[in-house]
């Protein structure tokens, strides 16, 4: 175990970080992605990475939780470098949410869900009742314990997601990663799933999640991280970071940046191409 990169135990590790990248280049084949990134996700805190299509948010996501592997630097979770633990123990540590994940022909929801208790079996511990107890609890939290006996492959994209978050769940870790997982939501299910995530950072977890809705991002987290072509831009409490210039620079996106009557936060205000012909 690298000594020096312990952050603290959890109980005093405050905003320090678990999970980090450091001077990390990574991509696919020849091609690189992200070149020499740092970043470090703070403990505690729900964190939500943006930026425009193809910029590397899924490929840092990836990388976080190991499924892809730097070619430079390293991911530290925990204090240890991740490449170096076993598939098994970073499961118990980190869920992760994939960008459209995709199930086994004729799977029912719950044997999907129940499959996010796998990490925590083995020849000795084989399935308990409290593992049930789990994934009854995961899919009663996304509202999806109905769709029980129903093929994953059968349902809406909106319930498939809510699923998939479940399952996540069901893992059980206190860290989570979570690839767009308001997609295919509508604006209820989405607020849903968000207030679910605020939930278990009451809970004390800690939540990386990538989302493009930028209004919804800056509502539900208290960092951002902004990325663009592969690099971050800034990263920051919301209230810090939004702004109309940053948004034109890692967007290209014209917009007024309002408070939110709602929330002590910024709202954004698209402007569009057509609306700023006629202003
Ligand atoms: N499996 C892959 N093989 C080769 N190139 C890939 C692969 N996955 C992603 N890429 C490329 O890497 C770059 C970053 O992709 P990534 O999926 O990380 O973007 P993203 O920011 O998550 O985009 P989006 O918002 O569309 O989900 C893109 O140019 C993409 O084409
Ligand atoms: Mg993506």
């Amino acid at each position: 175990m690298a000594a020096e990169y312990v952050t603290g135990t959890e109980s005093e590790v405050g905003d320090a970080s678990r999970l980090e990248a450091r001077g990390v280049t990574v991509g696919y084949g020849s091609r690189i992605v992200i070149d020499h990134l740092d970043v470090a996700i703070p403990t505690g805190v729900v964190t939500t990475i943006i930026g425009p299509n193809g910029c590397g948010k899924s490929t840092l996501l990836r990388t976080l939780s190991r499924l892809l592997k730097p070619s430079k630097g390293t991911v530290v979770l925990d204090g240890e470098d991740i490449v170096k633990l076993k598939t098994r123990d970073v499961a118990k540590k980190l869920g992760l949410l994939p960008q459209g994940p995709v199930a086994p022909e004729g799977l029912t929801v719950a044997d999907l869900v129940a499959t996010g208790r796998h990490p925590h079996q083995s020849w000795v511990r084989q399935w308990s009742s409290d593992d049930a107890a789990v994934v009854a609890r995961a899919l009663a939290m996304t509202g999806v314990s109905d769709l029980a006996e129903r093929p994953v492959d059968a349902l809406s994209g909106g319930q498939r997601q809510r699923v998939w978050i479940s399952m996540t769940l069901a893992q059980g870790t206190d860290l989570l990663l979570l690839d767009e997982p308001t997609t295919y939501l509508d604006l209820a299910h989405a607020v849903d799933v968000l207030d679910l995530v605020d939930d278990l950072h009451e809970s004390g977890s800690t939540v990386v999640m990538v989302l493009h809705d930028l209004n919804l991002a800056t509502r539900y987290s208290d960092n951002l991280v902004v990325m663009r072509e592969g690099s971050v831009l800034a990263q920051g409490h919301p209230r810090d970071v939004i702004t109309a210039e940053l948004l034109h620079e890692a967007f290209g996106l014209r917009a007024r940046v309002v408070d939110d009557p709602v929330a002590d936060r910024p709202l954004i205000v698209p402007i569009g191409r057509n609306h700023a012909r006629r202003e």
